[in-house]
């Protein structure tokens, strides 16, 4: 399974931060928030993994990223040239897929919870997937912003919409769907929207009409956040702050989940660590990995250890106060 992060669009809802750098690079809490979106690819084992941006941020996010060795991954950068919609990005990574299937992930949607963890949920679903497409229902109070969509108990989807203004259902379409290789073909039939893009939403709805669209549905212990308006953004980040405050932990930190995942070994971990400012200089990001390797030396198993706890809860900004 190959993956792609598009980080494109032109961020209307977010001007003027978006006149300086796009929506994806702007900090969500700690980090910018392309790490969220690649933290989930990784998470789900995925190595080869395509960013498409813009002419102007490409080089930007390439001067972020680089070409993904030090995280053991392999980072392949793809332009577009004019946002036209979220299905275009199988067209401009054609060369990228080749025959292999492949999860879209959309650079402003943040995810977390347990099911984005270890290898019984994502990373199961992205190992078991076989053919057509597989995407994610979550349940909205009010989805209409949404691609909404209606599925079976078996879990395969009989009815998807884009924006309905009455919903048929609660249940949202996150911007997480897995394909295989065959998509190219099905976005080469699609005629632009009403909007003039290329819309996942009928991406959708060809693999729906074939029988081949499957369903998860994500529980309620799972937050998906979106990020597209400054008041969303600011809340994903008040979000990201509350959980990593309080578990001493970080959400989305690449170079811990490269360690974890085993792309990295210890000295490359150490490398990634070296990266980072050091001290006389202060570097909370640097301490965290510190933290976390010195936490694998405690418990090898990877077993959150007591030592992590007392050293996540000494480098908390609140017990230096
Ligand atoms: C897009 C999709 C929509 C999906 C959403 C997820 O909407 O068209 O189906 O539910 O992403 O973030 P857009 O961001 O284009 O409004």
């Amino acid at each position: 399974m190959k993956g792609i992060v598009l980080a494109g669009g032109h961020g209307t809802r977010l001007v003027p931060l978006t006149q300086v750098v796009c929506k994806q690079l702007l900090p969500v809490y700690d980090k910018p928030m392309i790490c969220y979106p690649l933290s989930i690819l990784m998470l789900g084992g995925i190595r080869q993994i395509c960013i498409i941006s813009t002419p102007r941020d490409l080089p930007i996010i390439r001067g972020f990223l680089g070409d993904g060795g030090s995280l053991g991954v392999e980072f392949t950068y793809v332009e577009q040239p004019r946002p036209e919609g979220i299905a275009q990005a199988f067209l401009l990574a054609e060369e990228f897929i080749g025959g292999d299937p492949v999860t879209l992930i959309l650079g402003d949607n943040v995810f977390y919870g347990d099911f984005f963890q270890g290898e019984d949920g994502f990373a199961r679903a992205v190992r078991d997937f076989e053919r057509g497409g597989l995407i994610f229902g979550y349940y909205l109070g009010d989805p209409r912003d949404f691609g909404v969509l209606e599925f079976d108990a078996a879990g395969l989807a009989v009815g998807i919409e884009e924006k309905p203004l009455e919903p048929k259902s609660n249940y949202a379409v996150p911007g997480l769907y897995a394909y295989d290789a065959g998509v190219v073909e099905v976005v080469r039939g699609l005629q632009p929207s009403a909007r003039g893009e290329l819309e996942i939403t009928d991406v959708n709805r060809t693999y729906l009409e074939r029988g081949d669209l499957r369903v998860d549905r994500l529980g309620r212990g799972i937050a998906w956040l979106d990020t597209g308006t400054p008041g969303s953004l600011q809340a994903a980040s008040s979000f990201v702050e509350a959980i990593e405050m309080r578990q001493g932990l970080k959400i989305a930190c690449l170079e811990e989940i490269a360690f974890d995942q085993g792309f990295v070994d210890r000295a490359g971990f150490e490398a990634l660590i070296a990266g980072f400012p050091s001290p006389p200089s202060e570097c909370d990001y640097r301490e965290y990995l510190e933290m976390v390797l010195a936490q694998k030396d405690a418990a090898p198993g990877g077993q959150r250890s007591a030592l992590t706890q007392d050293r996540a809860a000494a480098s908390s900004p609140r017990s230096r106060l």
